[in-house]
């Protein structure tokens, strides 16, 4: 598995400001039974900085990610994400991280019965409160940047 970084530079400073840390892992472990998915992660990523995680099929990809999130809790080592440490933070505070990590699963896990407009808004669903009823649980700002991101990729006629 391997990284590929770059940082998107701001204009017209000479000096580069001290980076925000976005992510910092050191040597992050995952086994599933004998399965030993990560042996020692150790990564860097700044706020505004692009990185690439390339790597074989089943060399951990997917793994590191949800480890990341809290999706997997670690087997070893340290996280800290977006000031989060998840190698000791309990399920509550996890889901609170969860929702202000943008994630796209590899297996979309979209639902058939939901608006496309739907399926995008349930990644916001963690910043709203009681019961959901359909898209008018979201405010109309959140409607309307999910119709956003819709049309940015071309999908704006399939939202409803
Ligand atoms: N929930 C799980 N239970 C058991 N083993 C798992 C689980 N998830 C992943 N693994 C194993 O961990 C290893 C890393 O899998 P992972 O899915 O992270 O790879 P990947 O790099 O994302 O692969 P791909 O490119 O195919 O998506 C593999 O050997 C996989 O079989
Ligand atoms: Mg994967």
């Amino acid at each position: 598995m391997s990284l590929i970084q770059g940082t998107f530079t701001g204009q017209g400073h000479d000096v580069a400001p001290e980076p925000e840390i976005a992510i910092h892992a050191r040597g992050l472990r995952k086994s599933f039974g004998a399965t030993h998915a990560l042996r020692g992660v150790d990564l860097q990523v700044s706020k505004g900085e692009m990185t690439v995680l390339l790597g074989l099929s089943g060399s951990g990809k997917s793994t590191l990610l949800r480890c990341l999130n809290g999706l997997h809790p670690l087997s070893g080592g340290e996280a800290t994400v977006l000031g989060e440490p998840v190698h000791k933070t309990k399920s509550r505070r996890l889901r609170a991280l969860r929702s202000r990590v943008g994630f796209i699963f590899q297996h979309f896990n979209l639902v058939g019965r939901l608006s496309c407009l739907e399926n995008v808004l349930v990644g916001a669903a963690g910043q709203i409160r009681g019961p959901r009823y359909g898209l008018l649980s979201y405010t109309k700002a959140q409607r309307r940047e999910a119709l956003g991101h819709l049309e940015r990729v071309g999908l704006g006629e399939l939202a409803f």
